[in-house]
């Protein structure tokens, strides 16, 4: 086993280690700083590499209208930069400095950091909103960590986000798609109002491209405002970095399983290297919970070592306890093993890890503006997110990096930078967020990086056929204004309102918060029998949707019980959360003048709402498939009915989907029958164009 493995040629980084010792010994306090004291609460805070800038950061916000800050993860720019506005005043007299991120689990684990640090309760001073989660005082709250996304819905309430007096906008390297829309619509706000601070934050170099992004606003700003508001030229500052050299290993021989590469590699280090913690990059709750599984049942056969390994799984929409364990120290004699998606590349910072294995893949996803399919797809990562995850390894002392791909593919196909997440999108939520804003020329909105025509055209095709623009592209009244209003995918939203008319938006509310979430499933390997066998008490020849209904039922029948839960193999906290969406939703469409009412039974009201959303998503059996071959309407692409779906094997003629995902195959998450002739009927314009595809 130890032949498989090939130290990389790459030189390890050289970095300052001057104060590994002091660095060393902070570390294994930093982790639960409540137990410290104030005292320690302090030094930690001024170890972090970020506190020598501190002076030259609150310089060149009070002086630029735009800091570009490029620091290493873990350096403190998350959570020590807030920190210092405030010091210095940037919270005074009712305003708030925002912190935003594209993960909701960061800005949980951020929020709650903060507050621990300031020594106040999470929900006062220092808040957070993430989607049908607001934890923040309208009073009280100074410093507000919140997603990309909530801050861009908060401004169709408020188009210049006038309480922020400094907007800090985190993670910028990761280019998600909210980041973009984000920083071509504060670098509008910000001519209208210079005394705005915006702070660019991000992990990894492309400063230069942030910075020209922002310069090219000065010509707007006219010459009026020169010598009085801040300096228009955004400032740069790097904070030097502290980690510690990682040395590469590569595969001698391209893996065929990076799963059972990752549980072998990490019972390799465990059995020949010294103590110091496992970090584990994979791609999503499947693959995660299967190592976890076989990691888990390994320790607990205490094959030699294994038996001191604490095996932890890290993926969005993992409860706050369990967030809470993989964060805290790990006890002695113990090897922490944490299972992650890219989350922990740069979002989060774990003390204690020495050993990094990564799989060099991520879930990401695609869209084709020509098959009209977004996917998602477990995909290569690029060279500097691989160079990410290694640096995960060198925090507290020197560390190995494992990577489950050969060196000759490291080098020779990697690329090296990713693509933004917005040039490989649907573009459907973002046009409808930017007409929402008044945004009304979208090709030419000053983008970070432009989206492609296609797929401009292609949404604003689909919010045609929806109804939510009119012929000249703009929001109609009221749909177009309601589909906006609501915080759910447009397509979900349209759900909503069409059900209101059929009668069943009961039904409709459920549906769009069981499709909020990931799965009300219980998840895990090896329980797949007992899982489908739950699966059939509820399942609805109707398809997903309504199987969603029964078991929302049902759960409400059982008093909303854990053990009702935990005996159909449905996840308790999945439905808890499914029932606190589902309450805002009730108070949202209240509020839009939706009168709540149940079909009482009549399913065929609720798969023709199900349609008023998704027709563009319909898809027909090949009619001599053996395999259960569908292609959909509009693009005649092969996809196929996803094993998890109770309509697996059913195979029914006319379906149509929720979303899709990539493995083999492209599999149909969510789907429910339909008749072909409620396509026309919800969508004309639509369907009229199918020629090639007659009904
Ligand atoms: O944003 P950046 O990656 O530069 O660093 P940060 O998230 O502000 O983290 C700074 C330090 O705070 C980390 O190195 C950790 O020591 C500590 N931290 C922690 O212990 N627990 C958290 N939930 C967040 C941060
Ligand atoms: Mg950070």
């Amino acid at each position: 086993m130890s032949q498989f493995w090939k130290p990389g040629t790459e030189k390890p980084r050289i970095l300052d280690d001057e104060e590994g010792g002091v660095l060393f010994l902070s570390s294994s306090f930093s982790s639960s700083a409540s137990g410290y004291g104030f005292a320690n609460i302090e030094k930690q805070r001024q170890r972090l590499p970020v506190y020598k800038y501190r002076t030259a950061i609150l310089y060149l916000v009070e002086t630029h209208a735009t800091t570009i800050i490029v620091g290493e993860t873990g350096s403190g720019k998350t959570t020590q930069i807030p920190q210092y506005l405030k010091e210095a005043g940037w919270a005074d007299g009712g305003r708030v400095i925002a912190c935003t991120q594209p993960r909701r689990l960061a800005v949980q684990a951020v929020a709650s950091r903060v507050a621990e640090e300031m020594s106040v309760k999470l929900g006062e001073e220092v808040g957070y909103t993430i989607r049908f989660e607001d934890i923040t005082d309208a009073d009280a709250t100074r410093i507000k960590f919140l997603t990309d996304g909530v801050l861009l819905r908060e401004m169709m309430d408020d188009p210049l986000l006038t309480k922020y007096s400094v907007i800090m906008v985190d993670e910028a390297h990761e280019r998600s798609i909210s980041t973009d829309i984000l920083l071509g619509l504060l670098k509008k706000i910000q001519r209208r109002r210079p005394e705005l601070r915006l702070i660019i934050s991000s992990a990894t170099i492309e400063a230069r491209s942030m910075s020209d992004f922002f310069r090219s606003s000065k010509k707007h700003q006219g010459l009026e405002s020169e010598d009085l508001g801040p300096s228009m030229e955004p400032a740069i500052l790097s904070v030097e970095g502290r980690g510690f050299n990682v040395q590469i290993h590569y595969v001698e021989e391209p893996v065929q399983d990076y799963v059972q590469a990752s549980v072998s590699t990490v019972l390799l280090i465990n059995d020949q290297e010294p103590a110091g913690d496992i970090l584990v990059f994979l791609t999503g709750q499947d693959d995660i919970d299967a190592v976890v599984k076989m990691l888990t049942e390994e320790t607990q056969n205490s094959r030699k070592n294994s038996s001191g390994l604490i095996v932890l799984p890290l993926y969005s929409g993992l409860s706050r306890s369990e967030q809470d364990l993989i964060f805290s120290p790990t006890p002695r004699g113990k090897r922490k093993v944490v299972i992650s998606t890219n989350i922990a590349e740069t979002s989060l910072t774990l003390e204690g890890i020495v050993y990094v294995v990564d799989s060099g893949f991520s879930k990401q996803r695609f869209y084709n503006p020509i098959s009209d399919i977004e996917n998602l797809v477990v995909a290569p990562i690029s060279k500097a997110s691989a160079r990410q995850r290694a640096g995960r390894a060198g925090r507290i002392r020197p560390g190995k990096c494992y990577r489950l791909y050969t060196e000759e593919y490291f080098m020779n196909e990697m690329s090296a930078e990713g693509i933004p997440e917005i040039q490989r999108s649907n573009l459907v939520d973002c046009v409808i967020q930017l007409k929402a804003l008044g945004i009304d020329n979208i090709l030419g909105f000053d983008w970070p990086a432009s989206p492609s025509p296609e797929a401009m055209i292609r949404a604003l095709e689909v919010l045609y056929s929806l109804g939510v623009l009119d012929n000249d592209a703009k929001l109609t009244s009221p749909v177009g204004f309601q589909v906006a209003e609501i915080p759910l995918e447009p397509m979900i939203s349209k759900m909503i309102l069409a059900s209101s008319e059929l009668g069943c938006s009961e039904e409709a509310i459920t549906i769009a918060a069981v499709l909020s979430i990931q799965s009300i499933w219980f998840s895990g390997r090896g329980v797949q029998k007992q899982l489908d066998e739950a699966k059939l008490r509820f399942a609805a020849a109707e398809g997903d949707h309504v199987t969603f209904l029964n078991i929302y039922k049902g759960f409400l029948h059982s008093g909303k019980s854990s053990q009702w839960c935990h005996k159909n193999f449905i996840n308790y906290h999945a439905m808890k959360k499914v029932m606190e969406i589902r309450e805002q939703l009730r108070r949202i469409t209240l509020r839009l003048g939706i009168v709540l009412k149940s079909s009482e039974g009549d399913m065929q009201v609720v798969r023709k709402a199900v349609t008023a959303g998704f027709f563009a998503n319909a898809c027909r059996l090949e009619p001599f498939s053996h395999n259960g071959m569908y292609k959909t309407i509009r693009g005649s692409q092969e996809v196929y009915i996803h094993p998890s779906s109770v309509l697996f094997r059913v195979n029914p003629k006319w379906v149509v989907y929720h979303s899709v995902v990539s493995t083999d195959r492209q599999y149909m998450r969510n789907v429910i029958t339909i008749d072909p002739s409620w396509l026309t009927e919800a969508a004309p314009h639509f369907y009229q164009q199918q020629r090639q595809n007659p009904m």
